[in-house]
């Protein structure tokens, strides 16, 4: 079944963001979506989400692989009035909220992969794509499209995705029901965000930790045309990966990073 706005929610009353969920059945993609909406002046908490996405889009200029009636995809309007040096923190409170909301369904072996990938046991469950929208006049919007492989099948993955995905029926083998997903994940995603506005990622930053799947491995990390190799130790209380190479602690701000030798340090 399509997921509805009414079944969504219901989860929401307590929240502190006035979330107005908006149900596609087909929609480029909801980032795109809400991207639209932000320029036409739409509030804060619009939520679009989608059944499926003809141009699903991932970080780094990847494609988000988005078939029809399993997964969930969507993204939420934000106007946090905060530097845009912030947000690549903002986005990390997000992954917060995220996987809190996955690790209710799979009890065990849930991480997060710096910046914000989910990841269940090294396979990926969930990406989240941050995009800042400008304004013509004060503070623009920012968009964060999260997507969750839920009810996914071993065969419904092309086979390049096959060994690195994964969803939460094949973790569970249970099916999820997509709207009290959404709903359980909106709410975490208000509550992490009042939490940012007031404290910033500095507060989460301890519990973060406990979620890196990447602290004390050796990995590579590319930061555009910049690669880092060293040991990954944490992020900083801006959200930055810190990485000890031989000529000390580089930090890196936006990137892709990998484990390298199986991951020993
Ligand atoms: C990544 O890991 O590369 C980020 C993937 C983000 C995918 C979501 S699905 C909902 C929203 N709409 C998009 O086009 N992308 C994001």
């Amino acid at each position: 079944m399509a997921i509805r706005a009414q079944d969504v929610q219901p989860w929401l009353g307590t929240c502190r963001l006035r979330f107005v969920v908006e149900c596609h059945e087909e929609i480029d993609s909801t980032n795109s979506e809400a991207a639209r909406r932000a320029k036409q002046g739409a509030p804060e908490g619009t939520v679009i989400l989608a059944e499926r996405q003809t141009a699903g889009r991932g970080r780094l200029g990847r494609a988000w692989f988005s078939p029809p009636a399993g997964n969930l995809y969507c993204s939420v309007l934000l106007r946090p009035n905060v530097r845009p040096e912030v947000l690549p923190a903002l986005t990390l409170a997000v992954g917060l909220a995220t996987a809190g909301a996955i690790a209710n369904w799979i009890s065990q072996g849930v991480g997060i992969q710096w910046p914000n990938d989910v990841l269940v046991r090294g396979r990926k469950v969930s990406g989240i794509l941050t995009e800042f929208v400008p304004a013509a006049a004060g503070p623009g919007a920012v968009i964060v499209g999260i997507g969750v492989n839920l009810n996914g099948r071993r065969d419904d993955f092309p086979p390049e995705l096959a060994e690195r995905a994964t969803s939460v029926y094949l973790e569970t083998g249970g099916e999820v029901d997509r709207a009290a997903f959404c709903g359980q994940l909106l709410l975490r995603l208000d509550r992490r965000y009042s939490q940012f506005l007031l404290s910033g990622f500095q507060d989460m930053l301890a519990e973060w930790q406990q979620w890196d799947v990447l602290r004390g491995k050796q990995v590579r990390v590319r930061e555009g045309v910049r690669i880092v190799e060293g040991r990954a130790e944490g992020v900083g209380p801006q959200g930055h990966l810190l990485v000890r190479t031989e000529r000390g602690v580089s930090e890196i701000v936006a990137g892709e990073a990998t484990i390298l030798n199986g991951g020993g340090t």
